[in-house]
């Protein structure tokens, strides 16, 4: 009996020990976070213990695993196309608006050589912007390193936001010019924050409050 709580005691301990990750206090659900983070590093481990494939070949495979084709619904269309020969999905909304609409062009994450605008998270991410902000969202599909080199990845997203800040193309889509934005999550974050710094800004205070604010002098 006694030995049995022992094992139980120390298994229990280097659990524990396995999946606490010190986290920032203002982080909400940091348990959640461990979990993740955890389940995250156990994939790595059994990966390359059982040496079946690259880590990086697991990744492209879940990113695979959550994709979903564009499709409508009641209040955003949603159509895959090409702006300036790079792909991109398209969420337009479909409520009448009294005005130009907003824009947000996004870059998703995935360290410049995973995801895509398709995996189910980002897809829904981009669909709940387009309906909340009346905007037009363009989330863009980037080449991937490590078949396409830095700064390949730059360079598609350049090309989307110079592509779409046009007038006549802003205007096809109905777009206040003044009411454009890029943003993006991880990786995508450093591309959104690489587009501005080769924008005017409309002003450093919009640029602090709206992340970054464009305008159509490139
Ligand atoms: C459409 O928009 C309404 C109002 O924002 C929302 O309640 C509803 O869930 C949305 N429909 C879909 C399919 O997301």
């Amino acid at each position: 009996m006694g030995a049995k709580l022992l094992w139980l005691f120390l298994t229990s301990a280097l659990l524990a020990y396995y999946i606490y990750t010190p986290i920032p206090e203002d982080i909400g659900e940091p348990w959640k976070v461990m979990l993740l983070s955890a389940g995250f590093r156990t994939m790595g481990h059994l990966v390359s213990l059982l040496g079946l494939m690259h880590y990086m070949e697991v990744l492209t495979l879940i990113t695979a695993a959550e994709y979903v084709a564009p499709t409508s619904d009641e209040n955003v269309t949603v159509m895959d196309t090409e702006f300036s020969n790079v792909a991109v999905r398209l969420y337009l909304p479909r409520r009448v608006s009294d005005g130009p609409r907003r824009a947000v062009l996004f870059f998703h994450g995935g360290g410049w050589c995973l995801g895509q605008a398709g995996m189910k998270s980002y897809d829904q991410l981009s669909r709940w912007t387009s309906n909340l902000l009346n905007a037009v969202v363009v989330s863009v599909n980037y080449r991937l390193a490590p078949k396409y080199h830095f700064p390949t990845q730059f360079e598609d997203v350049y090309s989307v936001t110079k592509f779409f800040l046009q007038s006549s193309v802003l205007s096809q889509y109905g777009v206040d010019p003044d009411r454009v934005c890029v943003a993006g999550d991880s990786a995508g974050g450093n591309l959104a924050a690489a587009v501005a710094q080769q924008g005017v800004y409309c002003s450093i205070l919009e640029y602090v409050l709206t992340g970054c604010c464009l305008k159509r002098e490139f």
